[in-house]
């Protein structure tokens, strides 16, 4: 009894120690050591001192499941201490649940604080639905449940949302070494509706999210079933397993790689059937793995697994052709917000929900969407009703990129409404307009044109009218797009954009900018407006006319009604009109100098004269593969980088 002594140092034992003799509970003075164990009352679980699989000769204090012999560990006392012998597990004069080594060294214990009163009272129970608490009278002072890698019907994965107290799964090493190993699961502590699978402290799985509190129900191919339920309505959220009823045998766990395992106990071969539930498997299922702004689609091993959102391409297309994915898609146009310029969603169903957003809760579905709407930097929003069947549900709403949102999700899955573009006059929502809104538009555009040109503060150049530029708010009126938006673009974009025909031919050419410069893009807009047709479109089609030179030539045959959009072509009047499409030609000239001012544009609009000159020629008729320079025009003329201020109106 040398190491007795030893010991009573250290812990002040003063019993005479009697192996344990019985079944399910350990009393002051008992101990276990070498192959005996404890039993839980049916006879389910057993505890004692096991190797953690056959190849190793390390000795933990562990619990298993008694009639299933040699399979893993449910839970292991002494994780971070392997012994080299099976020592001892006893209660120690503080009233603990110790583990000791060979030489007597405490080298595991239950740090409960015990009352002095209880310090020789206490008791250890296995219970048999596989925890082992620690009791004074009816009072549980520890319990094993806290779990360490392997989750048991009645186990919850939880947070307390006042404390920020958790209770996570940690990981082995190996399957041979409890140690604790890289990956831990749990819930997140940011929005304590889902939860994360993390690599050391990197996310590496996220669940889907969990709104309120339910249950799913699971089959398996024996008609047993368990369940998963999480309540993350309380203060104390959780995720927690149970099973049909206690003849199925149910362990959830994290293995050493990381991957969450749901296994059943089967009586015919005796094993453990593994769900096809685990988690991650799919490439969709590793965190974020199609970068930000991009969904992906489960099981596409063969073609691209990750699809840019609407109104988003890819951030580096060579990367992404490749299969490098992480840097994600970026929006193909700047988002116009603010400024009373009604914003448009896209509405993406049955999706995992993008992780990183803001739980509003208490609203409506209204009050949720025009929140999103009012907040230029909320870029997606989702409402989930109330349980309890009013309308005052929970919002959701993002505020940044859109990350590690999986499409086409048939458990768990919600809707999201993403933040697509502004009312621009170019967007499909738009294309549809009567000819007196037509008119308004133009007039505010000239107005606005005007307004920058002559009275602002600053002689302003716009260089970048078009009709994605044009913004018009909920009463159609239009307001120009900041400046200095193009030079948000990538080059190529940008390219792109000067390409679309609305440059004129000195700018196209020389790099020369000024006002007359703005008054040909006017031009090419009002020819758009009027005919209800893209000047891009008469790139993408290969016509080989321009939209001015397609115009021009039913314009000189006399059939000039023909320019007009089909769909105002009866309500217009004829001589309005006409005149609009005169004023274009008269601003798409090739020579500034026979361009007019805007100033006289307007007086043109508006006046019913003949006397105005007669336009020659159009810019640009045709298309020529030379006629756009290859480069980007230098900027040094008409430098207005510094200008991103958006414009006044001009009334
Ligand atoms: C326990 O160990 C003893 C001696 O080390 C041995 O005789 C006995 O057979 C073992 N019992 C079991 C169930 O393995
Ligand atoms: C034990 O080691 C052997 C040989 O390395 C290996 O084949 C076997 O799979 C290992 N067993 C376990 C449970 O890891
Ligand atoms: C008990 O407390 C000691 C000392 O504070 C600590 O090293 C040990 O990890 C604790 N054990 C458990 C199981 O919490
Ligand atoms: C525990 O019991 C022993 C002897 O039975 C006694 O000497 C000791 O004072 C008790 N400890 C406490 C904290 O009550
Ligand atoms: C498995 O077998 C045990 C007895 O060997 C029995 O009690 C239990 O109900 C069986 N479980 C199932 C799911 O059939
Ligand atoms: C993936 O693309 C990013 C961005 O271009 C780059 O930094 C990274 O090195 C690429 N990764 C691989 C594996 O090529
Ligand atoms: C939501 O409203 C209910 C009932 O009006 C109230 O009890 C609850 O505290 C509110 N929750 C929040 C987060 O404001
Ligand atoms: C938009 O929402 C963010 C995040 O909630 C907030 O910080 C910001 O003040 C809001 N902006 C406006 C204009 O309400
Ligand atoms: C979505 O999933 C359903 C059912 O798994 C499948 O039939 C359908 O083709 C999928 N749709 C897409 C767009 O992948």
């Amino acid at each position: 009894m040398g190491w007795l002594l030893c010991y009573l140092v250290t812990l002040l034992v003063s019993h005479i120690l009697s192996l344990c003799t019985c079944q399910d509970k350990i009393v002051p003075g008992q101990y276990i050591g070498g192959n005996h164990t404890l039993v839980s009352s049916l006879g389910t679980f057993s505890l004692g001192f096991f190797n953690p699989n056959e190849n190793s000769t390390k000795y933990f204090l562990g619990m298993r499941f008694n009639k299933f012999p040699n399979t893993a560990l449910v839970w292991v006392a002494n994780r971070e201490s392997p012994l080299d012998s099976p020592d001892f597990f006893m209660l120690s004069s503080d009233g603990n649940l110790v583990v000791l080594d060979q030489t007597r060294k405490l080298v595991w214990s239950t740090n409960a604080s015990v009352s002095a009163s209880a310090m020789n009272h206490t008791t250890g129970l296995l219970e048999d639905t596989g925890n082992l608490v620690l009791r004074f009278e009816e009072v549980t002072l520890w319990e094993s449940f806290d779990p360490c890698d392997t989750m048991l019907p009645g186990i919850k994965i939880s947070l307390n949302k006042k404390t920020g107290q958790q209770r996570r799964l940690t990981s082995w090493a190996a399957l041979d070494d409890p140690q604790p190993g890289k990956f831990t699961f749990g819930i997140d502590p940011k929005v304590p509706v889902q939860a994360f699978i993390w690599k050391e402290t990197t996310p590496y799985y996220r669940s889907s999210v969990y709104i309120g509190k339910d249950t799913a129900h699971f089959q398996n191919p024996g008609g047993t079933a368990f369940f998963l339920s999480y309540n993350f309505d309380v203060d104390d959220v959780y995720l927690a397993y149970s099973v049909s009823d206690s003849s199925v045998k149910l362990r959830v766990w994290l293995d050493p790689t990381g991957q969450i395992k749901q296994q059943l106990w089967q009586n015919s071969s005796k094993t453990w059937l593994e769900l096809g539930n685990s988690r991650p498997v799919d490439n969709c299922d590793f965190y974020a793995h199609c970068g930000p702004n991009s969904a992906c689609r489960r099981g596409e091993p063969l073609s691209s697994p990750c699809k840019c959102l609407t109104g988003f391409s890819a951030k580096f297309p060579n990367q992404w052709a490749v299969g490098n994915w992480s840097s994600g898609c970026v929006r193909e146009k700047v988002l116009t917000c603010g400024n009373g310029i009604k914003s448009y969603f896209s509405k993406l169903e049955r999706v995992k929900l993008p992780d990183h957003f803001v739980l509003l809760n208490n609203r409506s579905m209204s009050e949720c969407e025009s929140e999103c709407q009012q907040n230029c930097s909320c870029t997606a929003y989702n409402y989930v009703d109330a349980t309890d069947g009013s309308n005052i549900g929970t919002c959701l709403a993002w505020f940044g990129e859109l990350l590690d949102l999986e499409e086409n999700k048939t458990i768990f899955a919600n809707d999201i409404y993403i933040r697509v573009h502004g009312s621009e006059l170019d967007s499909s929502e738009n294309i549809k307009l009567e000819w007196g809104k037509r008119i308004q538009i133009i007039e505010g555009i000239a107005q606005g044109m005007l307004y920058i040109h002559k009275y602002s503060r600053l002689k302003i150049i716009h260089r970048d009218l078009k009709a994605s530029n044009v913004l018009l708010d909920e009463k159609m009126k239009p307001r120009i797009s900041d400046f200095g938006m193009a030079k948000i673009f990538e080059k190529n974009q940008t390219e792109a954009n000067t390409n679309s025909g609305y440059m004129s031919p000195e700018y196209a050419k020389y790099g020369h900018f000024f006002e007359k410069s703005d008054v040909f893009s006017f031009g090419v807009l009002l020819l758009e407006i009027i005919s209800g047709k893209r000047n891009a479109a008469f790139y993408r089609f290969e016509h080989p006319l321009t939209l001015a030179g397609w115009a021009w030539k039913l314009w000189k045959e006399g059939r000039g009604m023909k320019v007009i959009d089909a769909y105002v072509r009866k309500e217009c009047p004829f001589d309005e009109a006409l005149r609009c499409m005169h004023v274009a030609f008269l601003c798409v000239q090739e020579d500034p100098i026979d361009r007019p001012t805007m100033a006289t544009v307007i007086h043109m609009l508006g006046h019913e004269t003949t006397s105005f000159p007669p336009p020659k020629e159009p810019a640009f008729l045709a298309h020529s593969n030379s006629s756009v320079v290859g480069s980007s025009p230098s900027s040094s003329t008409f430098s207005n980088n510094a200008l991103t201020i958006s414009i006044p109106e001009g009334r």
